[in-house]
């Protein structure tokens, strides 16, 4: 380990920490970047679990983290909702938080990691609201620490190609265009259906988020009306919920997006869901164009022993476990990449100032922190609000049948029916 390496405290086991984060951290690990590691859940099961995932143990058999609740002290089952504010805690200042808890968790679980003196990376959404995401972003400036939002669409490198073509003006100007993010019909038997309810959520705040964000990203435009149709459907266990959404993202140019989402990809379909990005633009003699084909990404297999799926498209950019020279698996893939380029910016913010006096790194630490808002290529609250915006113009326009919701930015950024 080098002297700067950082100690990582991941709070939230569940899915996206074994599909994603507790691998890529382990890596980090490994190149000497991440120190200690540690994992915090609600009661010891998924911590269990995680320790004894064989795909995990498999790739990083050197690897541990250090379970909170010890599991092999208290078991499975006993709930510990706020023992991760001791393991928060315990940890030295500037380390790094990993929030991948529920959504509704996520404000007060970042607001406790600031409150210590840690950077945060949050899983997305950042906050359910935009004021909340206001306030995190203050007090990360004040307090000099990092709050990155893990849009990890960001860092497929189709993307980021993308964005710099678009934004040296080689597209054109957007005008309309098509994304669809539909996720497999498994998941409406997973917990989804215990809090995805008509309520609380819908297709359109879990999932439309990552394409929203990402024309954001690639033209540096401003969404300014949003409405979203819902197909209210029973769950399995018969609380209904908006399984399938149809929006329209108006934008500050007068651009139109149409972003469907659903929790309904045959189980029996290849590849994890179905995806994709279409974007037409004026400018030039003849216009531009973009498609993303996000699901299909040209690679085939079929399979005679242990997949589910005989016939299979695999995605070979998100996340995978490659073997690696020295006969150890290494992840890769934009989800890898999008953990690594954060925890990679923690690094270098505190590689920065290792040695100063106080006062001076906390002007060297907002100084470096106000270039990532800027850059924007990290999505930090500073910089990525308006997707909080979108999420409550999205669930005001579907509550009320679909009616448009505008957003407006000054004088101070609100949400309200047309
Ligand atoms: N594509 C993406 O970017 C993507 C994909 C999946 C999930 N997510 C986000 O990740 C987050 C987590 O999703 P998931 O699918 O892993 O959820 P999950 O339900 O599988 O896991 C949630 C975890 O939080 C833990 N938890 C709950 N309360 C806690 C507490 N008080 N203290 C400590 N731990 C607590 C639970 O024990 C569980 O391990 C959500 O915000 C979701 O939106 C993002």
């Amino acid at each position: 380990m080098t002297h700067s390496s950082i100690n990582v405290l991941i709070v939230g086991g569940g899915m996206i920490t074994n599909d994603l984060i507790l691998p890529a951290v382990y890596q980090l690990q490994r190149m000497g970047i991440v120190n200690q590691v540690g994992v915090s859940a609600l009661n010891g099961g998924p911590l269990k679990a995680l320790a004894e995932s064989q795909s995990i143990t498999a790739a990083f058999p050197e690897s541990v983290f250090t379970p909170y609740p010890d599991y092999k002290k208290h078991g499975t089952e006993k709930c510990f909702p706020d023992l991760f504010k001791e393991a928060l805690s315990s940890l030295p200042p500037q380390s790094a938080v990993i929030v991948a808890l529920p959504d509704q968790l996520h404000y007060g679980a970042v607001k406790e990691a600031l409150a210590r003196g840690h950077h945060v990376l949050c899983v997305k959404p950042l906050v359910l609201k935009h004021d909340q995401a206001v306030e995190i972003g203050n007090i990360a400036r004040e307090k000099g620490l990092l709050v990155a939002v893990e849009y990890h669409k960001r860092f497929d490198d189709r993307s980021l190609i993308a964005r710099a073509k678009y934004r040296a003006g080689q597209f054109g100007d957007f005008r309309l265009g098509q994304a669809r993010l539909i996720e497999p019909y498994y998941y409406r038997h997973s917990n989804f259906q215990n809090w995805c309810t008509s309520e609380n959520s819908d297709a359109f705040s879990y999932v439309g988020c990552h394409y929203i964000d990402l024309v954001h990203f690639i033209t540096g435009l401003l969404p300014v009306a949003v409405s979203v149709y819902g197909i209210e459907e029973p769950w399995p266990n018969g609380k209904k919920g908006f399984l399938w959404t149809d929006g329209r993202v108006v934008w500050n140019n007068g651009a139109c997006l149409n972003v469907q989402n659903g929790f309904g990809y045959p189980d029996t379909a290849p590849g994890g869901n179905s995806q994709g990005l279409m974007m037409f633009m004026n400018g030039g003699k003849d216009g531009g164009y973009l498609e993303h084909i996000d699901s299909f990404r040209g690679v085939k297999h079929g399979l005679a022993a242990g997949s589910a799926k005989v016939y299979n498209e695999v995605n070979p950019d998100f996340f995978q476990y490659v073997p690696a020279s020295g006969g150890a698996m290494r992840p890769t893939g934009y989800g890898y990449r999008s953990i690594e380029q954060i925890l990679h910016a923690i690094h270098r913010i505190n590689s920065a100032t290792a040695g100063c006096s106080s006062a001076e790194a906390l002007d060297k630490r907002r100084e470096l922190l106000f270039a990532i808002d800027q850059e924007g290529i990290l999505a930090t609250p500073k910089n990525s609000a308006y997707n909080e915006l979108v999420m409550e113009a999205g669930r005001l326009s579907i509550l009320n049948s679909g009616k448009e919701a505008r957003i407006e930015y000054e004088p101070h950024p609100r949400v309200s029916l047309a």
